[in-house]
């Protein structure tokens, strides 16, 4: 069960001592520029470990999944544009603020992503959020297009594009292929996901090098049947059904 265990290191505040701060397994390090991973903090790999683990039940899946997309949500909107916004507080004295610049939507390749629209939602009322289906072909056993339907002005939007598991990255470059024929530039588009693969990084990062990666986590790698490890299983299983 346990035979491919990655390097572990202390996790905690600064401030703790070493003896304070159990030792977890933390994400893989990336050298790209273009993606962010989440700060791997005590509560961060608290959620991870409840979702990781095979005896979660999908009530706590479920909402232990929602809070990390919460998290990931949050972060992902630190990397769109803003502007100076003065303003002046009720008493009287000006503040120096920020505001968010441009429109933005989410497109969710389904039917994982789709569990990620809610967390989109909570932080951005009434955000439009488009949808791609993307399989794999039975014959070529390549992912294939089978539907879309997206805002039409998504061109001139930023956008938000959601999939939880982040394996070899064919499901998303061809959705990100999808976006760029209807207008969209590749630096407008942020890929958000909960488990990344090192390899999945590596090819999206030479097809894309402007376009922006932010996840929890970086796993290991993969299997023989393109699961992501130590990973999580199939999300969408996880999620929806099981
Ligand atoms: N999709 C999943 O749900 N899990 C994986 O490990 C890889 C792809």
């Amino acid at each position: 069960d346990r035979l491919e265990v990655a390097p572990t290191r202390p996790v905690g505040p600064d401030y703790r001592s070493p003896s304070q701060k159990p030792a977890a397994t933390v994400s893989t390090d990336v050298d790209c520029e273009t993606v962010t991973i989440l700060p791997q903090t005590p509560q961060l790999i608290a959620l991870l470990s409840i979702i990781r683990d095979k005896n979660t039940d999908r009530g706590d899946f479920i909402f232990y999944s929602n809070r990390i997309i919460r998290l990931l949500v949050e972060e992902g909107l630190n990397h769109l544009p803003t502007v100076a916004r003065p303003v002046t507080t009720p008493v009287g004295r000006p503040y120096d603020g920020l505001a968010f610049e441009g429109k933005i939507c989410g497109v969710s390749i389904m039917r994982a992503g789709e569990a990620m629209e809610q967390g989109l939602r909570d932080c951005c009322r009434s955000v439009r959020i488009g949808k791609i289906l993307i399989q794999r072909d039975e014959e070529t056993a390549m992912p294939k297009l089978f539907y879309d339907k997206l805002p039409e002005d998504i061109a001139d939007r930023w956008v938000l594009l959601l999939d939880p598991m982040f394996a070899t990255g064919g499901s998303a470059i061809m959705a990100v292929e999808v976006l760029k024929s209807r207008g969209v530039k590749e630096e407008r588009i942020l890929f958000i996901n909960l488990i990344a693969s090192p390899e999945g990084i590596k090819n999206f990062a030479t097809k894309f090098p402007r376009l922006r990666v932010v996840t929890a986590f970086v796993d290991q790698g993969l299997d023989e049947k393109n699961y992501i490890i130590p990973g999580l299983g199939d999300f969408g299983d996880r999620y929806y059904t099981m």
